[in-house]
């Protein structure tokens, strides 16, 4: 089981005293997930989605809060046994070109990591990375045999991501991030993926952060998980994915998923499409009350000075007019 609590990270830009600037990434970011569990975050660029799993996979420090695995907290933990922790966090980088070496043949993209652990294992080290090649590219749905001795630009973007996934899994992970994993691989390819994605939690009882600015692909993959709604580092919903896609509480869920594309025809009858005012302004930032009301529809006076607490048991939502609304989705053309 995983546990985040009260993370936040600001980031201090370069420059000299006057031109330098402190970026608040993450402001106060709370979440656990069981064992073979998932959250999905959404939110506009820029809100803080990739901080918060570079944090979980050990390559960030958090400013403050804290980061559990199975109850150990991964950034205070003694340097060996951090090693050991941090390997149970795996990263899915959003761009398997990126993250692969074109240099380097699958087999050695698979070896790399599994040479160390060799070490530790009896028998034949050879056969065992062999072995262990062979089960983590099965599980990932390829036929070792015809991808090992292949580089990167001999593979579909789909296959590519399998292998990024299947290296992520030749260490034995207990939680995977997913970052943006399919939206650089085609359409036709990202629902095999997401597939996948959904088996290894079911089969191999990993938990999941899924980062995504596809709600669809959230919904997809956090059937039975948690939903976090992200505006500027901050949590302004979060719950079950169903719950919470069924009925948002807060505007900008509400403006999220109004954005959703769904076929002509389908729209909801009678019901609002929001739109949002403006792009996010990092200047409002310093303002007092919701980070979120210079763009809300229904801000009132209140919002603009009383900073809304995360509310709610099982359906948490940080705002001060929380109303069922009714969300039309956009038609797709
Ligand atoms: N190393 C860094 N130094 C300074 N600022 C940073 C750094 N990394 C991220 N930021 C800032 O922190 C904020 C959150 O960034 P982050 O990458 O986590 O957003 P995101 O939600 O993943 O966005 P996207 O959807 O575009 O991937 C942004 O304002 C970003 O510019
Ligand atoms: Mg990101």
């Amino acid at each position: 089981m995983i546990e985040v609590e009260h993370l936040q990270k600001v980031y201090t830009t370069k420059g000299n005293l006057l031109t330098r600037s402190q970026v608040h990434a993450v402001r106060d970011v709370s979440f656990r997930i069981p064992d073979g569990g998932a959250i999905s975050f959404i939110g506009e660029s820029g809100c803080g989605k990739t901080t918060v799993g570079r944090i979980l996979a050990g390559l960030e420090t958090p400013s403050a809060g804290v980061v559990r695995l199975d109850g150990a907290d991964i950034h205070q933990t003694p340097t060996r046994e951090r090693r050991d922790l941090r390997r149970k966090i795996q990263l899915i980088h959003q761009d398997p070109y990126q993250a692969l070496n074109p240099a380097h043949s699958i087999e050695q993209a698979l070896s790399a990591p599994l040479q160390i652990m060799a070490k530790q294992k009896s028998g034949s080290p050879r056969a065992w990375i062999r072995e262990r090649m062979d089960e983590v590219l099965t599980m990932v749905g390829l036929e070792p045999a015809s991808v090992l001795y292949k580089h990167p630009h001999m593979l579909s973007g789909g296959q590519r991501q399998r292998i990024v996934i299947a290296r992520a899994l030749t260490v034995e992970p207990t939680v995977l991030v997913a970052d943006e994993a399919v939206s650089m691989i085609d359409v036709s390819l990202r629902l095999g993926v997401l597939h996948l994605l959904r088996d290894l939690r079911e089969k191999l009882r990993i938990s999941l952060l899924f980062i995504t600015h596809d709600v669809a692909a959230a919904r997809y993959l956090g059937q039975g998980g948690q939903i976090s709604v992200i505006y500027k580092g901050l949590i302004m919903e979060q719950g079950l994915t169903e719950v919470v896609i069924a009925h948002p509480r807060h505007p900008y869920t509400q403006a999220l998923l109004s954005a959703v594309p769904v076929l002509k025809g389908l729209e909801t009858m009678g019901a609002d499409r929001f739109i949002l005012a403006k792009e996010m302004n990092a200047q409002s930032d310093a303002q007092a009350g919701c980070l979120f009301a210079d763009r809300c529809p229904f801000a009132q006076a209140r919002c603009f000075t009383e900073a809304p607490a995360l509310i709610g048991e099982d359906h948490q939502y940080a705002c001060h007019f929380p109303e069922v609304r009714q969300v039309a989705a956009v038609a797709a053309e």
